[in-house]
């Protein structure tokens, strides 16, 4: 008999495909994300589950489970499951890294510039009829070429970040509990540096560290006031890496000059003030949304899951010491 499954909202075909060839498949809902109590009582007589970053996987979802063996996350992220309750329940818990990296690199950078020059500002005026001819002062933004670029979370992404600010002769510096070795600082381009020196150097602050006790709230009101009033703060990382509240007022009193977010602290609500501000560019957490990369996240996932219900060690287990 098969291992029965829940796979919390559809996957794109290949990895549905995969998945009913080896295990007894559940599907929670086609196109919308399950509520709580649908969760809870979907688990229930699960050996599986393969949940998406908006499912929180607690020790409630996990008791009420006595035969879950894996929790296979189609994310990178992991901050929504509680991986020390998993570990005392034995529980496998599985992730996806490597395969969104390039394409999250690539949106830190379209949010860098996309900010910099105020293309979706730009847009709206022009869709709206606005544009009346070449003004010199029209729509003036930041210039990237050449300025210091500040990563913080020098992880899989950050790198990627920093090997495409070499094409725009940026003075990269970084920070990351985890100084990288001599070579890669080469390789990089990339100075280690303490986060408040690297927040008053840095014309562009990017961050790309994972959500943790630690990372809450890393950047604050205090951080923000320590930034150049002309520096610009990207987020693609987790939302409660930021006080948004905070956010808001730096942006409001002109502490930072703008901000490009692809995350938000409770998401996905955001702070009401921050979608009337100009001086922000919102996207709707899509760093890993391209065709190939949520294809590969989803059949990684998918694998992951049918590895580890196989009785073998799955490719990408994590474990509490990797939420650090
Ligand atoms: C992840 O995998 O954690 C990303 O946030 C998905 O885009």
């Amino acid at each position: 008999m098969k291992p029965k499954i829940l796979v919390t909202r559809r996957l794109l075909p290949e990895a549905q495909d995969y998945l009913s060839r080896h295990v007894e498949v559940e599907v929670g809902a086609t196109d919308r994300n399950l509520t709580r109590a649908e969760l809870l009582e979907m688990v229930r007589d699960k050996e599986g589950l393969l949940a998406l970053l908006v499912d929180r996987i607690d020790s409630e979802i996990m008791d009420i489970a006595p035969a879950l063996r894996i929790i296979a996350n189609c994310a990178v992220g992991i901050n929504n499951i509680d991986l020390i309750h998993a570990q005392k329940r034995g529980i496998m818990v599985t992730n996806t890294p490597g395969v969104l990296t390039e394409t999250t690199a690539d949106l830190t950078w379209a949010l860098i510039l996309g900010t910099a020059r105020r293309i979706p500002e730009a847009e709206r005026y022009t869709r709206q009829g606005k544009f009346d001819g070449w003004a010199l002062d029209l729509f003036l933004g930041r210039d990237i070429t050449e300025k210091c670029l500040g990563i913080i979370g020098m992880g899989r992404i950050g790198r990627a970040v920093a090997l495409r600010a070499q094409g725009f002769r940026m003075q990269t510096l970084y920070y990351d509990p985890n100084r990288l070795d001599p070579q890669e600082e080469k390789r990089y381009k990339a100075y280690f540096c303490p986060m408040e020196e690297l927040l008053t150097k840095a014309d562009v602050v990017t961050l790309h560290t994972s959500l943790s006790t630690k990372s809450h709230h890393l950047i604050g009101e205090q951080e923000l006031l320590r930034m150049k009033n002309t520096a610009l703060l990207i987020n693609v990382s987790r939302g409660q890496v930021v006080d948004e509240k905070a956010l808001v007022e730096a942006l409001k009193t002109g502490e930072i000059w703008g901000a490009g977010l692809d995350v938000y602290e409770q998401e996905p609500d955001i702070e009401p003030e921050l979608l009337q501000m100009d001086n922000v560019v919102l996207l709707p957490h899509i760093g890993s949304a391209s065709f190939e990369t949520r294809r590969n996240m989803a059949m990684t996932a998918a694998h992951n899951l049918v590895i580890g219900l196989s009785g073998h060690k799955p490719p990408n287990l994590v474990t509490p010491q990797d939420r650090k």
